[in-house]
């Protein structure tokens, strides 16, 4: 079949890929574009895993077709750090030493991300509200929230 130009933003990059019209954003983003910190876990949309931003939206990547983010914005964990310098959200991981086995760390952080940029003074259940999407088997969730929590006093200092 041939392959279609993804002509979009990818972490404030102007980017051109040729993807198959089958391929999902997240095939994009990791296999053509190489950015393989967005993880793919259930492929159906409810692990969470492959959440990136798009236009600063969370999304399941995995449910996106590649072609649905032509002339948008997207913004995968790669892109979360600005200037050198980790984004709050992902110091207070490292501070409150959250992830365990990592693998839904990426996802989490942009579902995270997305919500204090919204809502930088979020509850405890609106954080929890807006990581619903994210499964981890680890951690328990309890240091995640804490963490966010912490990233939204920083944000707001
Ligand atoms: S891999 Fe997309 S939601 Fe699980
Ligand atoms: S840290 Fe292992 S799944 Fe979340």
């Amino acid at each position: 079949m041939p392959r279609m130009l993804l002509a979009c933003t990818i972490n404030g990059e102007p980017t051109e890929l040729l993807v198959q019209p089958y391929h999902t954003l997240l095939e994009a983003v990791r296999d053509v574009a190489g950015l393989t910190g967005t993880k793919e876990g259930c492929s159906t949309g409810d692990c969470g895993a492959c959440t990136v931003h798009l236009d600063g939206k969370p999304v399941a990547s995995c449910l996106v077709l590649a072609m649905q983010a032509r002339g948008r914005e997207v913004r995968t964990v790669e892109g979360l750090a600005e200037h050198g310098e980790l984004h709050p959200v992902q110091r207070a991981f490292v501070a409150h030493g959250v992830p365990q086995c990592g693998y839904c760390i990426p996802g989490v952080l942009m579902s995270a991300s997305a919500l204090l940029a919204e809502n930088s003074s979020p509850t405890e259940a609106e954080i929890r509200l807006g990581i619903a999407g994210n499964l981890c088997r680890c951690t328990g969730y309890t240091k995640m929230v804490a963490a966010i929590s912490d990233a939204a006093g920083v944000l707001n200092k």
